[in-house]
């Protein structure tokens, strides 16, 4: 969601602080504002500057030098309109205090009818600005200690929260605190950095220190200090993130989605080859399980329900998929499932909230992520990377199908150990990945007819994309793709259920995508095809390659290179990822920033 940076070092501070957000935008964002020191002798230090819309607005007007402290800040309006006033930071009424906040204040109208009964004013509709004003008071209680000042202050708040505070009397000093709202601090050579995100942060350093929740981080520029919920020292651990500047940046695409679409065969080598040592983690005894239950949010949610069908045929233990969102208020089961979570960011609040509500209830859980430190990796026992590199483009590709092999890779680990299938059988399963990689390979080698498709489908304004088995998700994940990058409306419909309804929606204006593989649905798919054809809808079929077949009942295929059938989502995804993408590029809209979302939601 929103986006945060502090830094305190000897570099141009608004300079380093405007440079990280834009390294933000990808997270989606309405505003944005900054907050420095300078050293100005009569007039007060610290200067604001805020502006709705895009951060270049907001670059244009800052015009300052000579600061080497501040604060910066995007914003995803939740609680008044996406305005210059609504903006952060926020400060007190004296302009003594700003502050930077991710998250919600669940009880900012009690709070702020309490302070308002002190006199104090608030000028936004937003609930953030309550959180200086609270500062302020402390900090005038408690003899101008800034650190405990914040401690006391957030103390009061309900919510979640990741803030950095900035005091116009201290002016080598960041405070921040976090709750359920991710925080990560960077270290440089007499400098440090606080971020939502470490990819604010690769052009300046690449050891982080992540923050857990109730903690509080006094960051200057030599050094930091941490102390846990109870007042107690924290150190965490300094990690090495291996991500670098030129893994964040366009490298001469368009757009950052077509580049993680191409970027592909080698992120799903990366976790293939990464799985040895994921492999080595995994307790033994995990494959006792005799129930499974997988729980994501959005595209991951769509990787869990291909896996639902490999944990099954693998293992043999009946899988359950939930969404995070519905998981969390769904009545608990006596149940003993391993829980499986999947969060490309690991930073999804709803996904975290489910685990550490599995967790409370004594069960066993894994994560599988991309990011490494992000918060899941601390609510679960297990943690399994997949290596994607970082993904800047709001839509999920890369993530998505390496999502994908983590599930082939989990679900045959899980099986072999359990005496369910066969050595031979798992070593079968990794070479028919890395066949998979190579027909990824082949579709990235001819992209025109999926181009020249997606521009004639760009045309469109409703579509259903139609999957059976274990191209069901796929489905939904084509859909989905196709209705974030270019607002075409898309639903993604298990292929048998579309006499139960969406038939009569059926028009020679609503292209049907049909998903064939070669496998035991594949008969009843052309039957499908056919259904949907006699109704005069434009059926176009994603089909492997060699099958003539198909042709009979559309003249609209495009081809994907032949793979066992239970790998082809692998495929598929990236034809439909194509797909989206030039529908959505010949609509010209914006596609690594669609409108109203954003890469990480840590709302819930
Ligand atoms: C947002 C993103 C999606 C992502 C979903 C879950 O909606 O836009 O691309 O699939 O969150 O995110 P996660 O990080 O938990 O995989």
């Amino acid at each position: 969601m929103c986006g945060i940076v502090g830094y305190v070092g000897n570099r141009e501070a608004s300079a380093v602080l405007i440079e990280a957000l834009k390294r933000l935008e990808y997270r989606g964002y309405d505003s944005s504002g900054i907050a420095v020191l300078t050293q100005s002798g009569e007039k007060n230090p610290l200067t604001v500057i805020k502006s709705p819309g895009q951060i270049s607005t907001l670059e244009k007007k800052v015009k300052i030098s000579g600061s080497h402290t501040g604060i910066s800040h995007t914003r995803w309006a939740t609680h008044g309109a996406p305005n210059e006033v609504n903006a952060h930071p926020h400060t007190d009424q004296e302009n003594s205090i700003a502050v930077v906040h991710n998250g919600i204040i669940d009880n900012h109208l009690a709070l702020k009818r309490e302070l308002a009964e002190k006199g104090h004013v608030f000028r936004s509709k937003t609930d953030s600005e309550v959180i200086p004003h609270i500062i302020y008071e402390e900090y005038k209680a408690n003899g101008n200690d800034l650190f405990d000042a914040v401690r006391r202050a957030v103390k009061k708040l309900r919510g979640s929260y990741a803030i950095i505070v900035l005091h116009r009397d201290h002016p080598d000093i960041l405070v921040c605190a976090r709750e359920k709202s991710p925080m990560v601090l960077g270290a440089g050579v007499n400098e440090g950095f606080i971020a939502s995100d470490v990819t604010a942060l690769l052009k300046y350093t690449n050891r982080f220190m992540f923050m857990d929740d109730g903690d509080i981080a006094k960051v200057t520029r030599n050094g930091i200090y941490i102390e846990g919920p109870s007042g107690e020292v924290a150190a965490h651990e300094w990690t090495q993130v291996d991500w670098s500047i030129e893994d964040a940046e366009k490298g001469g695409f368009r757009h950052f989605m077509i580049k993680e679409i191409f970027e592909q065969p080698r992120s799903l080598h990366q976790s293939q080859a990464g799985w040895r040592s994921e492999e080595d983690n995994i307790p033994r005894d995990l494959a006792r399980a005799e129930m499974i239950r997988i729980i994501a949010c959005g595209t991951s949610y769509h990787a869990g329900m291909v896996g639902k069908h490999l944990f099954e045929r693998f293992t043999g233990s009946p899988t359950v998929v939930s969404m995070a969102s519905e998981y969390r208020f769904a009545d608990t089961t006596s149940d003993n499932p391993l829980m499986i979570f999947i969060t490309q960011s690991g930073e999804t609040l709803d996904t975290i909230m489910a685990a550490r509500e599995a967790r409370s209830r004594g069960l066993k859980t894994v994560a599988i992520t991309n990011v490494v430190g992000s918060t899941i990796t601390r609510e679960t026992d297990i943690t399994m990377y997949q290596r994607s590199g970082p993904e800047i483009g709001v839509a999920a590709s890369k993530t998505f199908t390496s999502q994908l092999m983590m599930m082939y890779l989990f679900s045959a680990h899980m099986g072999y150990h359990k005496g369910y299938i066969k050595r031979d059988d798992y070593n079968s399963i990794k070479e028919h990945l890395r066949h998979t990689i190579r027909a990824v390979e082949g579709i990235l080698n001819n992209t025109a007819p999926i181009k020249e498709m997606g521009e004639w489908f760009s045309r469109c304004e409703n579509a259903f994309y139609l999957g059976r088995y274990i191209n069901f998700p796929t489905a939904l994940e084509g859909a989905l793709k196709m209705k974030e990058i270019s607002y075409i409306h898309s639903e993604g419909y298990p292929a048998g259920e579309l006499k139960h309804g969406p038939l009569a929606l059926l028009t020679d204006k609503t292209p049907i995508i049909a998903l064939v593989a070669s496998d035991h649905t594949y008969e009843k798919m052309l039957g499908n095809i056919g259904e949907c054809s006699a109704r005069g809808s434009p059926v176009i079929a994603i089909a492997p390659e060699g099958d003539a077949e198909v042709e009979k009942y559309t003249d609209r295929v495009l081809y994907y290179p032949n793979v066992d059938p239970l790998f082809s989502p692998i495929p598929i995804s990236v034809v439909l990822q194509l797909l989206a993408y030039h529908a959505a590029d010949h609509r010209g809209c914006s596609i690594d920033k669609p409108r109203n979302l954003a890469k990480s939601v840590t709302v819930e």
